[in-house]
């Protein structure tokens, strides 16, 4: 038996291919480098969903029925009484996305998209006792996301900052919440349905819960002469550095220098704390060693998380949204991965090794 299903091939797609060798993604064929250059996430949408829905919308009506779904989705936020503005924020989020309806057009898609966008700063400002701003139908995605949260409008560069994460993180193989998202689809269970389980699955620390705790470490590091010390004394406790290490890739995670780029775009912009960002290098820099030195014969690199949390931060999203401001950019691959499997996959449906003990032989039956 495969540990974790390493190496296993559960599902044929056309949605992305991640290279753990050659350190590449490709989505829907374009390869991430080449794609974060000019796509926006509406226009990742319709690359993604093309094909898996009978009314596809033309490329250029995606950013207008996205800003609708987002205003649709902004009546939900009613629904957030005390008990969900108690939970932490990934956890209201889907208390939330699990009121909508479970259908499976391209309708309840989008509100799915829309929902982690609208609902996110709707929740944090609520749980910071602030009345939500309420979305405008005709920015992009990324600016409303921003301008939602703060109530400002945001710069050029930090809108086009945040839209290049929510492209980089789009989709990613058949990841924890993508399969999740897969095998709840197989049972013919709608879109809804699909995205909850997806989101519980990215919560966790080890797939997107980890960028907090990136950020956490940081912040307890404090200057960079620490950092190797600080981070020695985590692995002797026997702690996983977060940020580092993947299933798939043995070099560098593609989404990493990506979004390294977004952040020095910020920062050439003046948008962006340099110290922390010389911080952050300094603890990359003595984590890769350290890991190299730990595990010679398993290629730990930068993953996704590392950036993804320096990014974030400085666009002054708190760290109990990030998991949101994720599934905000996974959403559009779950959906496309959900909708693939309904339409070509069979009920997912493995078996599993008994391990357990025997029943014991029946006394009157000896007798
Ligand atoms: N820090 C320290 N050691 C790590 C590590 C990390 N970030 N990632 C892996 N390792 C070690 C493991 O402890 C294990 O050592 P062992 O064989 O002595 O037990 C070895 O490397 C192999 O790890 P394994 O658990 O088999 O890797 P995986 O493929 O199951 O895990 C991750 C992949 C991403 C879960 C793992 O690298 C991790 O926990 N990273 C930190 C969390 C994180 O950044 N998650 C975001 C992922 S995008």
């Amino acid at each position: 038996m495969v540990s974790g299903l390493e190496e296993v091939v559960a599902a044929e797609t056309i949605l992305s291919d991640v290279d753990g060798q050659a350190g590449r993604l490709i989505i829907r064929g374009q390869s991430l480098d080449e794609l974060v250059k000019h796509a926006t996430y509406e226009s990742v949408l319709t690359l993604l969903w093309e094909g898996f829905f009978k009314k596809q919308p033309p490329a250029s009506e995606m950013p207008i029925l996205l800003g609708t779904a987002r205003e649709e989705v902004f009546e939900h936020l009613a629904a957030a009484d005390t008990d969900i503005l108690k939970q932490p924020t990934v956890d209201a989020v889907r208390a939330l996305i699990a009121r909508l309806p479970d259908a499976d057009d391209i309708g309840s898609a989008l509100l799915l998209v829309a929902a982690p966008a609208v609902f996110t700063p709707g929740i944090l400002r609520l749980q910071s006792k602030l009345a939500p701003i309420a979305p405008n139908a005709k920015l992009g995605h990324a600016a409303d996301m921003l301008r939602m949260l703060s109530g400002e409008a945001p710069t050029p560069e930090q809108a086009s900052a945040l839209d290049r994460y929510l492209v980089t993180v789009s989709d990613h193989g058949l990841n924890a919440s993508t399969f999740a998202a897969r095998v709840v689809a197989s049972t013919r269970a709608g879109l809804t349905s699909a995205t909850l389980a997806a989101m519980s699955a990215l919560k966790g620390p080890l797939h997107g819960g980890a960028p907090g705790p990136v950020l956490d470490a940081l912040d307890s590091i404090d200057s960079p002469a620490h950092a190797s010390g600080w981070l020695q004394d985590a692995l002797n406790r026997g702690e996983r550095l977060m940020g580092f290490g993947h299933r798939v890739y043995r070099v560098r995670d593609p989404r990493a220098d990506a979004l390294k780029e977004a952040i020095k775009n910020l920062a050439q912009a003046g948008q962006v704390d340099t110290t922390r960002l010389q911080l952050a290098e300094s603890v990359e820099a003595a984590a890769l060693d350290l890991l190299a030195r730990k595990k010679p014969n398993r290629p730990l690199q930068t993953n996704v998380e590392f950036y993804t949390a320096l990014l974030l931060e400085a666009l002054g999203l708190p760290r109990e949204a990030f998991t949101c401001v994720f599934a905000a950019g996974r959403s559009g691959g779950w959906i496309a991965h959900a909708r693939e499997q309904m339409l070509n996959g069979r009920l997912i449906r493995p078996q599993s090794r008994y391990v357990g003990p025997q029943p014991e032989p029946r006394r009157d039956a000896a007798a």
